[in-house]
């Protein structure tokens, strides 16, 4: 039974009002946050492999990730305007379902937080030496990238992603003010850079490039939209600010689907005039699609701009990662599952200095030392085991405590969650066994970690 066991919401609210973490995000800087953790790698270098799969039908399966995500959303939603505490659904699982499954989905969590920020600063790694390379400087092969990331070649460091990590983990340990600042500045930067694609890139589609439209038919546009889901990742990290935010209630779910909605628009627009610009099939090999599509056009200046955007954008879906993977952490070990040195909290700055400094090392070695290719998919597979599990809980908590206040409700309780597990069922099927299996290796170390530390040393106990 004690695998069973819950927290008691009312005293999750009670302990929140202890909270030592600063409270300084308004609704306006959440959206921000969530967009600054979404707009990434997914839209600037991953569309081009998406748009070989679905053809110029890529707006589509855009469209068909968005709707899975906007489901988990409003689940999200619903939970963090319930209980606004830190740990996002790790600490509303435990709330509802029981300890060992919070544990779980917390590990899956550390997955998606953990792995996102590694795999996107390798690909910020990508496209600044590009930029370098374009002033005529060159980084040695030893330096450039993970041991065996690129086949022939002798790799040893990635230097870039290390670095960026470092500093990323440096600006996190000052403060939530100062974060916020640098983050409300970059994401405005690459909202801006987006919108100039569209507004430049406009003018030069062919409408010739629409047919045939979806030339792989729905399995290429299914295929797609698994690669267009992780583009999307991240408006699930607004939920780690909880602590930080004024008046959570109210300004949770503005953050979570204010984020998402907009960056629907903004994707499903880009992608369209991308393949409406450039055949398909040039993408093959591409891996800066966007500035591509502007150079097909005769734009070099603004495809410049874009690759700069590009950069400023990857930084901050690093920087928002990085900020979850450290507060699910501090959650964790606030409940006793993980060492006491996670949740302390910095007199000075109000912030989880010593977790920042721990989780954001590991973090830039692991982006310097493994070939992150083929873990990527694991990101998605963790990701919507947890948005399956939130979706279930919503349901499982209208019944247990319906006497519970929620400023948002999700709609049509239990139809649009259950659709919601469904989705996420069906997005996982399209994925790969290795996956698969890593997946299951990563939940077995997680039981292990479990049974051998948290569940005696647990708060609970
Ligand atoms: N959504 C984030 C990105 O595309 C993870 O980089």
């Amino acid at each position: 039974m004690s695998l069973l066991r819950k927290k008691d919401v009312s005293v999750m609210m009670e302990n929140k009002s202890h909270s030592k973490l600063a409270r300084h995000l308004s609704g306006f800087d959440l959206v921000l946050l969530g967009i600054g953790a979404i707009i990434g790698t997914g839209i600037f270098v991953l569309t081009g492999t998406g748009a070989l799969y679905a053809g110029p039908a890529l707006p589509v399966s855009f469209i068909i990730s968005a709707i899975v995500c906007a489901l988990a959303a409003l689940c999200y939603a619903e939970f963090s305007s319930m209980i606004p505490v830190s740990g996002s659904v790790y600490t509303y699982t435990y709330a509802t379902i029981g300890e060992l499954v919070a544990w779980i989905i917390g590990w899956c969590l550390i997955l998606e937080y953990g792995l996102a920020s590694s795999a996107v600063a390798t690909g910020w790694s990508g496209y600044f030496q590009s930029l370098l390379s374009g002033f005529g400087i060159d980084l040695p092969a030893a330096l450039s990238a993970a041991p065996g990331a690129v086949p022939g070649s002798d790799t040893f460091f990635n230097l870039p992603a290390f670095l960026i990590l470092m500093v990323i983990t440096f600006l996190l340990s000052l403060g939530i003010k100062e974060t916020k600042r640098v983050n409300n500045v970059m994401v405005l930067v690459k909202v801006a850079v987006v919108i100039l694609f569209i507004v430049v890139g406009i003018w030069y589609v062919e409408p010739s490039n629409y047919t045939p439209f979806a030339p792989f038919g729905i399995s290429g546009v299914l295929q797609a939209s698994a690669i267009a889901f992780f583009a999307y990742l991240g408006f699930d990290a607004v939920t780690s600010a909880a602590e930080e935010v004024k008046d959570p209630g109210r300004n949770l779910p503005i953050g979570i689907l204010g984020s998402l909605s907009i960056v629907t628009v903004l994707y499903v627009v880009v992608s369209a005039i991308m393949v409406g610009i450039v055949p398909f099939k040039q993408f093959e090999g591409v891996d800066s699609p966007v500035s591509l599509a502007l150079k097909v056009a005769g734009q070099n200046w603004v495809a410049g701009f874009v690759d700069l955007g590009a950069i400023v954008g990857m930084t901050t879906v690093i920087l928002v990662m990085t900020f979850g993977l450290v507060r699910l952490l501090f959650a964790m070990s606030r409940d006793g599952l993980l060492p006491k040195v996670f949740s302390d909290v910095n007199e000075k700055s109000h912030t989880p200095v010593k977790a920042t400094w721990i989780l954001g090392t590991t973090s830039a070695l692991i982006a310097a030392l493994v070939p992150l290719g083929t873990l990527a998919e694991l990101i998605n597979i963790g990701t919507l085991a947890a948005f399956a599990l939130i979706s279930v809980a919503v349901i499982i908590l209208r019944r247990t405590r319906p006497d519970l206040k929620r400023s948002f409700k999700v709609p049509f309780v239990p139809f649009l969650p259950i659709l919601s597990v469904l989705a996420c069922i069906m997005l996982m099927l399209n994925l790969q066994t290795f996956t698969w299996i890593a997946f299951f290796i990563w939940t077995a170390i997680g039981l292990l970690v479990y049974f051998g530390y948290g569940r005696r040393r647990s708060k609970l106990n």
